[in-house]
């Protein structure tokens, strides 16, 4: 299989340039700036990509790249600071912008050389994404410049000899017209790809694989019902049938029906499913506790345990089956990030089942992979295309104490939001709607009497990553049909509101 490799410098569209990539069908990992020399040349990439960074290459601890690299005969497209660290190391000069107007941020109308195999088959004008503090004085000795922009006459260079190109904008963003095809053309038209990266002959290598690993082994998954999850137990149910027991811990804190939906898409293999109906168990040990960290960590805490006493009944594992994904492993060029929320999922359990071996079916995949994966292997789109949904699930979404009949209420109402949101086809657009019980209770009049119930707070976001989100931008009509029904449709709630915080500030999830 061919691939690429991305270099990763820090900058904070690292993981998009990948699933561009991958879009193209070509194979990429991403990899910090540290990567030494002899890992890249045994990795054997058909080319290299520096991603941005917050640095500045003329600084003395800003990351670098050993030289060696530039010797290897592998194209490289650097950009942003990629592009920059090229023109760094090969001779270039590169300064603070000494005016304001050669900074550039946001959306550039920029002038491309279409005659460059980088630019091929593009519009000789388009917007690009620039976030950049720092010019290119001086171009390298064997540099052409490719493209500019009113404000900055290098803004892309290539050198068609050596095969190194660079660009100063973000082709790896939506804000940037024709960007994929930009890195499209990276791929086939400079590192001559052939593209022989698709799901299908993923599918078949990965059931092969876990064949030969597992042999006649027993394999453990702990199947929540989210999307990776479900993927990795259809994967492994496939590949290896009734060797494979999946445990489904429903703690009562699911969506409407969702247990039921995910008991009935594994119905059609031969694998053990077992779920265990855990909802009076999590809710007494929930009771009375209203703060966010302290009820994540008895959801995750009792999670583990009802695993476990599963686990204690099926024996001894040879392999514990895991949904990790990709983002997950990513190991950043860039410090870590500060912990915001305690994530739960199931990360923990390895301590506590007894399995020699672990196996991570996904750890090669993007999302959207993971979802495309999960349609080869025929998995239902209700579960493939289903919106991230957290492990401690409707315990994040009421807002203080937890009761059996709150979340009953509230299961109700995110039912018709999701309902009748599907019906508009504004799904496709959003990347998550939920809604949210508060403990706020206000006075209303229905009928000719006073009620005094609950309020409702409806979220939706549009997002990429979940790192940042918007706000979706939903029609009033929508908003009111929603509003209308849930009103009268579930006991209890008398008012309803619409959340327009972005993240940040706010977060996602309420809590
Ligand atoms: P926040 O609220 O942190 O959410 O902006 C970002 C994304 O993460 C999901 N989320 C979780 N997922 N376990 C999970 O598996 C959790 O504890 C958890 N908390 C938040 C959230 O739904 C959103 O998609």
């Amino acid at each position: 299989m061919e691939k690429v490799l991305i270099l990763d410098f820090g900058g904070q569209y690292n993981q998009l340039i990948a699933r561009r990539v991958r879009e193209c069908n070509v194979y990429c990992e991403v990899h910090p700036y540290t990567m030494p020399i002899e890992a890249i040349k045994a990795y054997s990439p058909i080319g290299i990509i520096f991603t941005g960074g917050p640095g500045s290459v003329y600084e003395a601890d800003s990351p670098q790249v050993d030289p060696a690299v530039f010797e290897l005969g592998v194209p490289v497209l650097g950009i942003c600071y990629g592009c920059q660290l090229l023109a760094h190391n090969l001779g270039g000069q590169v300064t603070p912008a000494q005016d304001d107007s050669a900074r550039e941020y946001g959306k550039t109308e920029t002038y491309y050389n279409v005659s460059s195999p980088i630019f091929k088959g593009l519009p000789e004008k388009g917007v690009s994404w620039m976030s950049h503090g720092d010019y290119m004085a001086k171009v390298p000795a064997g540099f052409q410049l490719t493209a500019r922009s009113a404000a900055c006459p290098n803004v892309a260079i290539a050198d068609d000899t050596r095969r190194f190109y660079g660009v100063q904008f973000h082709p790896e963003v939506n804000h940037t017209e024709y960007g994929t095809q930009m890195i499209r053309n990276f791929l086939y038209e400079v590192c001559n790809a052939r593209g022989d990266w698709t799901m299908a002959d993923y599918k078949n290598t990965a059931i092969r694989q876990i064949r030969e690993k597992v042999g006649s082994g027993k394999v453990l998954l702990a199947l929540s019902g989210g999307v990776d999850s479900s993927v990795c137990a259809a994967l492994l149910a496939e590949a290896i049938g009734s060797q494979l027991t999946c445990v489904f811990v429903d703690h009562g804190l699911m969506r409407l029906n969702e247990g039921d939906e995910v008991e009935q898409a594994f119905s059609k293999w031969s694998m053990n499913f077992i779920r265990v109906n855990a909802e009076s168990r999590f809710l007494l040990k929930l009771a009375g506790e209203t703060e966010p960290e302290r009820k994540r960590k008895i959801i995750g805490e009792e999670f583990i345990r009802v695993f476990e006493e599963e686990a204690k009944k099926i024996g001894a594992v040879d392999y514990l089956a895991q949904g990790t994904i990709y983002p997950d492993v990513i190991e950043s060029g860039a410090g870590t990030a500060a912990v915001i929320k305690s994530h739960h999922n199931v990360g923990g359990l390895p301590d506590y089942v007894d399995f020699k071996e672990i196996i991570e079916p996904l750890n090669m995949l993007f999302k959207d992979e993971v979802r495309q994966l999960g349609r080869e292997l025929g998995l239902p789109e209700y579960l493939v295309s289903r919106q991230p949904f957290p492990g401690p699930g409707l315990a994040i979404r009421i807002i203080g104490d937890i009761t059996k009949e709150k979340a009953d209420t509230l299961r109700q109402a995110d039912f018709i939001f999701r309902e009748e949101i599907a019906k508009t086809e504004q799904d496709q657009c959003l990347s998550q709607y939920f809604a949210v019980l508060t403990n706020t209770r206000s006075v209303g009049v229905m009928g000719d009497g006073r009620t005094y119930d609950y309020t409702l707070a409806l979220r939706a976001v549009t997002t990429d990553d979940f790192m940042t989100a918007d706000w979706a931008r939903i029609p009033y009509e929508v908003l009111d049909r929603i509003s209308v029904r849930i009103v009268n449709e579930v006991r209890g709630i008398n008012r309803i509101v619409y959340d327009i915080t972005s993240k940040p500030p706010a977060t996602v999830e309420w809590e």
